[in-house]
């Protein structure tokens, strides 16, 4: 029997996913020695607003130059922003082998390997020294983890003093019954959903000063409703959230869309200080 970590792991495997990004921009005919941030976009910030929202994070605070670990990281792409936009020196970890792997070898492919690493590791148990870094980020990861203690405490840890957590997360209202698929879990199992309040809490506990926190669930309905038509209308496109999400793309992205318009989640974002 899988433990959790493993069927988290599972339930985001989609193999050969690197292979599947090259072919789909060799389709599309883009020279593979001039690849760019924007022609892998589409799949490689798997979030809802993928860049637009990881910019509006990055402007909250001065993060030119700083270093920045990025917790539960996916395919990497809001660190290669943050790299090549903000001269931040990147770290990523997350879970997946297999988005680990892809991570690393798209920044390969849009040379920004210098300024990004990415390692394959748990975010309750961080393989980092204490007061390692000036920002830690997480996008939509503590969904997955149900020990929000020891998640919020590790990244108060490994924070230099004055650092500050930035978070974009979606929470529960605690209303209704969630339905599955969603796409951080396939089922309930793999799903913690919590409030706001407990996240403020467990963070305030720690000795952090809250910065600054913004609703983000109008905007993400407006996104999702569009991807959720265009789906529709158009099919999947050739670098999209489908490449991560196959076949399941459209049941789990109207869940989620239902639920935000329900009431039941909402989409967060804010600023934390350490
Ligand atoms: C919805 S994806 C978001 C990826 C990325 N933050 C982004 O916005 O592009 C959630 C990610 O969290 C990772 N994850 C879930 N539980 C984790 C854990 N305990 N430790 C590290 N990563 C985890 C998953 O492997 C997955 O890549």
């Amino acid at each position: 029997m899988k433990n959790l970590n493993q069927s988290i792991e599972s339930h985001y495997l989609k193999e050969g996913l690197f292979e599947d990004i090259v072919n789909r921009l060799k389709n599309q005919n883009i020279d593979l020695n001039n690849v760019k941030r924007s022609d892998i976009a589409g799949a490689d910030e798997f979030h809802v607003r993928g860049a637009a929202v990881s910019k509006e994070l990055a402007n909250c605070i001065e993060i030119q130059g700083t270093s920045v670990l990025d917790i539960g990281c996916g395919l990497g792409g809001p660190c290669r922003m943050l790299a090549e936009e903000y001269d931040c020196n990147t770290t990523g970890i997350d879970l997946s082998n297999e988005y680990i792997r892809t991570a690393n070898e798209l920044s390969k492919l849009v040379k920004l390997d210098d300024k990004t690493t990415f390692i394959q590791g748990d975010a309750t148990q961080l393989p980092f020294e204490d007061q390692s870094f000036d920002v830690v980020w997480t996008q939509h990861v503590q969904m997955n983890i149900p020990n929000k203690k020891k998640f919020y405490s590790e990244i108060h840890r490994v924070l230099k003093p004055s650092g500050y957590f930035i978070y974009y997360d979606i929470l529960t209202k605690g209303k209704g019954e969630i339905s599955y698929p969603m796409p951080w879990a396939s089922n309930s199992n793999l799903s913690f959903l919590s409030k706001a309040e407990e996240m403020d809490l467990y963070l305030t506990d720690l000795g952090f000063t809250k910065k600054q926190s913004k609703d983000q669930t109008q905007a993400g309905i407006v996104f999702v409703d569009a991807l959720v038509a265009r789906l529709k209308e158009c099919g999947p496109p050739k670098m999209g959230l489908n490449v991560l999400m196959g076949e399941s793309t459209k049941p789990k992205l109207m869940n989620l869309l239902g639920h935000l318009k329900n009431d039941d989640l909402e989409l967060k974002s804010g600023v934390y200080h350490k």
